[in-house]
């Protein structure tokens, strides 16, 4: 979570507001952004990738051959879903963090009561309201009621309708792989405290396996993961202020044995500088740009990490190569 430092923002309030002003990020976003990309290892937050062509590029992605999460966990949500639908129980509420598309979710609202609200939960509101639209078109008998969100931030879910019903959060897709353990780990967290006790937890989670497999996911040959990384650099030029010079960067994706997980960079392909949210820095040739962690687990592994943010797990489900789980759990 950041924290804002209430000296930083005062000292250099004027720079702030003009930065917030011309572009579409607010004052936390610009302190982040600083935080990561001015530092020794430059970085930049994964949730960029997703403007309007990055949620687009991300959906040609799940198309990939070499992409097997999505395909994987749509086989056994596919094999499982009335398994699911009955741990889930009589909801009141299916709250998805990180809705985008909403693909996923066609398939357990078909099967769900048709009490459940379904709230979606994204970063991208313009994405977040057209597909709210299609879905209102799809299931005319259901409410849809999205929330414009950073999820990655505390957010305030609207006091439930419906008394007797359980909330259940629905976190598809292996996004909770994105973030390293301790912030994983506070977002399980402020899952469990908006659902409160009893509420559930449908969560997707990637596994370990072959180190090539994982590579070739994340560096496919059609090019359509470089251009994905590459577009948070366009995306935070349009937001941020950047100048990011695309065709000085290209797209790596590396797994790391020791962390269990890929690490997606922009190398830089030669010196240069660039501004973003009102600083200047220089990149030397070859340095790196970390983008995106994605973290792979093991069964056993992800359920202690879950335990200790408060989650009982009552089942699992996964594909006979176990490439991919689907869990459940309960607060
Ligand atoms: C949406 C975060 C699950 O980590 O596999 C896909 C994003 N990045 N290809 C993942 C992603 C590159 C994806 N998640």
């Amino acid at each position: 979570m950041v924290t804002s430092s209430t000296e930083l923002v005062s000292a250099d309030h004027a720079e702030f507001a003009c930065i917030c002003e011309c572009q579409s990020i607010d004052r936390d976003a610009v302190v982040e952004l600083h935080r990561g990309f001015f530092s020794d290892q430059p970085s930049l937050p994964s949730k960029y990738f997703y403007d309007q062509s990055g949620s687009e590029l991300f959906d040609e992605i799940c198309e990939l051959d070499e992409y097997y999460p999505t395909r994987t966990e749509a086989s056994i949500m596919g094999a499982c879903v009335d398994a699911m639908v009955e741990a889930i129980g009589p909801a009141g509420r299916l709250i998805e963090y990180g809705s985008g598309s909403s693909l996923k979710t066609r398939l357990l609202l078909e099967h769900m009561h048709a009490d459940v609200t379904y709230v979606p939960v994204d970063i991208s509101g313009d994405y977040l309201e057209q597909v709210a639209e299609k879905l209102r078109l799809e299931f005319p008998r259901r409410r849809i009621a999205p929330i414009a969100a950073d999820f990655t931030r505390p957010f305030q879910l609207p006091s439930s309708r419906a008394r007797q019903a359980r909330d259940v959060v629905y976190f598809p897709g292996s996004t909770i792989g994105n973030f390293g353990p301790a912030f994983a780990a506070s977002l399980l967290s402020q899952m469990r405290n908006q659902v409160g006790t009893g509420g559930g937890l449908l969560i997707g989670f990637d596994l370990q396996k072959d180190p090539a497999v994982l590579e070739a996911a994340y560096d496919d040959r059609r090019g359509i993961t470089a251009l994905f990384n590459l577009n948070l650099l366009r995306h935070l030029n349009r937001v941020a202020g950047g100048d990011f010079d695309l065709k000085g960067y290209r797209h790596i994706a590396l797994y790391n044995d020791r962390d269990h997980r890929i690490e997606m960079h922009l190398e830089s392909c030669h010196e240069q500088s660039v501004t973003l949210a009102g600083r200047t820095r220089t990149l030397s040739k070859s340095e790196r740009i970390l983008t995106e962690l994605s973290h792979k687990y093991t069964i056993d592994g992800f359920t202690e990490m879950a335990a200790a943010s408060g989650w009982q797990r009552e089942q699992i489900w996964t594909d006979t190569n176990e490439y991919f789980a689907v869990g459940m759990f309960r607060s």
